[in-house]
């Protein structure tokens, strides 16, 4: 049976560099793994308040980051840290206080910026809010991809070389995947 990884896509905008990775990474994904975009964009923003009445689209999101076997990440850097929505979606799924969706997921990360350093403060960010909700993000190797509209080739395909790292990567992935959902059902 294949892995469900949910993917949640950092930019709402249409020509996201974000959103062309992630279709790169589900083409690159091993025959295990089935990718899934989850939307958060329609999410109101978290207020405790509205809990009375959950909002439809909270319960949707909610019900979604649980019935994936774990989460991929793909984000761009908004100032040194993660888009708000992303934040969001995250502390969405975090509560009511005692269902926490995120507990024990596993989680990549992968950020990407038009700039040299790849986006690694708001990786940083990310995986820091990761670990106050309790998930399980892969620690190594890290994926911070730098000046990336260098790294499609024109309007194609990620060039072959960022192509073999990412495969790897997913592979590495799957292996954490698998260790954490079987320890998790024994
Ligand atoms: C509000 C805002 C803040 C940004 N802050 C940073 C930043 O702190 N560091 C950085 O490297 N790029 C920053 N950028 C640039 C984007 O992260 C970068 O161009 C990225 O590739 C855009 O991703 P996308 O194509 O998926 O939308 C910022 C962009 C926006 C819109």
């Amino acid at each position: 049976m294949s892995l469900n990884i949910g993917v949640i896509i950092g930019s709402l905008r249409q020509a996201s560099y974000s959103r062309r990775l992630a279709g790169a990474l589900t083409a690159l994904a091993p025959a295990g793994m089935a990718l899934q975009e989850l939307g958060y964009g329609d999410l109101p923003i978290y207020n405790a308040d509205l809990e009375a009445d959950t909002p439809q689209p909270w319960q949707r999101f909610r019900g979604e980051v649980l019935a994936c076997d774990a989460l991929l990440f793909v984000v761009p850097e908004y100032n040194r840290s993660i888009p708000g929505g992303v934040k969001n979606a995250i502390d969405v799924a975090s509560k009511p206080n005692g269902k926490n969706c995120w507990v024990a997921k596993p989680v990549l990360v992968i950020s990407q910026s038009s700039g040299p350093l790849g986006g690694i403060a708001g990786a940083f960010a990310l995986k820091q809010t990761l670990a106050g909700v309790g998930a399980a993000t892969l620690p190594h190797p890290e994926v911070y991809l730098g000046r990336i509209p260098t790294l499609f080739d024109g309007d194609g395909p990620l060039v072959a070389d960022t192509q073999e790292f990412l495969r790897g990567v997913l592979l590495n992935f799957e292996t954490w995947t698998t260790r954490l959902t079987t320890r998790r059902q024994t």
